[in-house]
């Protein structure tokens, strides 16, 4: 397991991590597949030494990724981001999820990161035990503030201080 910085290049793989969990309305309040244009400016909005975007590989496929996002663009939240985590289905429950998001804990520091927040949807059960597998506390809910198919569903704001 290679987790690295990706490039441009990678961005086709990153979608189509993303677009398979679209219809499952599990993962993300995005109800339509994204194409690799559309997601051209979210790419370069990370900064490998600030706001990093990693892939996972495996044997030379892409298994998953992490991107770290402003969590507000205020000055003062300048040391808190949000977290975004996807593996690829056939490389789920292998502790690639486990790896993205522990580099991202261990590398904080480094990032100048003192907090990180993750904004999950509340029926996530997998991803809400990621988190609070690696230290993550439920911060917070936003009750029923995404229509996913007519149904309204929660938000959880999960986080962790880094040392
Ligand atoms: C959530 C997700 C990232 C987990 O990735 P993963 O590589 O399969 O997770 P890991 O194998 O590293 O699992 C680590 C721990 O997370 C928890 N976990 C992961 N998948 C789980 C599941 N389906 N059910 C319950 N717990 C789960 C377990 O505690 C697991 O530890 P264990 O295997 O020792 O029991 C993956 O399911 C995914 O990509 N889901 C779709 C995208 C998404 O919802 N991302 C979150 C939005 S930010």
């Amino acid at each position: 397991m290679i987790i690295r910085d990706a490039v441009e290049a990678d961005l086709p793989a990153i979608v189509d991590i993303f677009n398979a969990t679209v219809p499952t309305r599990m993962s993300t309040a995005v109800l339509e597949p994204v194409s690799v244009e559309e997601r051209l400016e979210w790419f370069g909005e990370h900064l490998p030494d600030r706001h990093p975007l990693w892939v996972c590989e495996i044997d030379g496929a892409t298994a998953g990724w992490l991107s770290f996002h402003s969590f507000i663009t205020r000055c003062a939240y300048r040391g808190t981001v949000e977290v975004s985590v996807y593996v690829n289905e056939r490389f789920r429950r292998r502790g690639v999820g486990h790896a993205l998001l522990g580099q991202g804990i261990a590398r904080s520091a480094e990032l100048e990161i003192t907090t990180l927040t993750g904004l999950i949807l509340g029926h996530n059960t997998s991803s809400l035990k990621l988190f609070e597998t690696l230290g993550f506390e439920r911060w917070g809910v936003l009750p029923r503030v995404a229509r996913l198919d007519d149904v309204e569903r929660d938000i959880v704001i999960v986080g962790r201080h880094v040392p």
